[in-house]
């Protein structure tokens, strides 16, 4: 059900996205700009974004299928390392979503992008190995100088593509951005986390817009702290954002909400 914009209308849940258009390079035809960068998330009441270093325990069928929802409509799927090191996952659209997809004049599936920085990629996950990959997912690597060279090398030969960048540390996120743009031709990008990746993404100014489901649970546990940025930073740093839209599902009890940055 869509609450806001009002007034209220009834809406089936996979209708709630399904027809999201972002605007893409192609349209601002301004080539100094980066991609259109949202975040998407899933929270519980107390903002947690994982138990036990998982998201899976969070969101219900109905976060998943509106998640497919966003992932139709951008170029790239992106997330950092440690979330493909948490669990299996994967950064596809289904079958029926890669038909609306080709028609819509994109690729069947969004290219699929993972951020490394100086630790091991757990290659050994479903993502990485072609017979994993739903119809053939393109998968790129956008490594810092401090990736292991081994771990790209085998993510390579697994067949996915390896991009460097410039900087001397992690993959920086306007370079990132970037890159994607001028190698890949990304328009339109989805940020599925983590925290550091996204407080990362934030702190540079490039986010767009938010989507946050808000899971009807709290988690009591001493080991669970993630919220949806981290930062290492001391100083504070604040993004405004704006209510675009809230949309509800009675059968699940979560909120599907959409900010735009101020
Ligand atoms: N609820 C949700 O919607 C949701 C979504 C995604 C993830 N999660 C949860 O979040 C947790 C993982 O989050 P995380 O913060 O540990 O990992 P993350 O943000 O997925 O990945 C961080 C890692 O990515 C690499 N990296 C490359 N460029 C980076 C950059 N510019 N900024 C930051 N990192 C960069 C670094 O790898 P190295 O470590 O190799 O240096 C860094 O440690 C898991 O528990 C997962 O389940 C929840």
């Amino acid at each position: 059900m869509r609450l806001y914009p009002g007034p209220p209308e009834e809406l089936s849940a996979e209708l709630v996205h399904a027809d999201l258009e972002f605007p893409g390079l192609a349209r601002s035809g301004n080539p100094a700009e980066v991609p259109h960068v949202a975040i998407n998330m899933v929270s519980t009441l107390d903002g947690k974004v994982s138990t036990g270093g998982k998201a899976s325990p969070i969101g219900s069928r109905v976060d998943r299928l509106i998640m497919s929802n966003l992932r139709c409509a951008v170029d790239a799927v992106v997330v950092g390392a440690g979330t493909v090191r948490a669990e299996e996952m994967n950064l596809t659209v289904p079958d029926e979503l890669s038909e609306k997809r080709k028609a819509k004049g994109l690729s069947e599936q969004p290219l699929g992008v993972i951020l490394a920085g100086s630790g091991e990629l757990p290659l050994r996950r479903r993502i990485f190995r072609p017979e994993g990959r739903r119809r053939n997912q393109r998968l790129v690597i956008v490594a810092g100088q401090a990736t292991p060279g081994k771990t790209l090398r085998e993510a390579s030969n697994l067949g996915a593509r390896v991009v460097h960048t410039r900087g001397s540390g992690m993959p920086e996120p306007r370079e990132v951005l970037e890159l994607l743009k001028d190698l890949l031709n990304v328009g339109t990008v989805l940020l599925e986390g983590g925290p550091s990746v996204n407080g990362s993404f934030l702190s540079s100014g490039v986010v767009d817009e938010l989507f946050l489901t808000l899971s009807p649970k709290i988690f009591l546990s001493s080991r669970d702290k993630l919220s949806l940025a981290a930062s290492h930073k001391a100083e504070l740093e604040i993004t405004d954002f704006d209510i675009a839209s809230v949309h509800s599902s009675p059968k699940t009890g979560e909120l599907y909400l959409r900010y735009a940055k101020r």
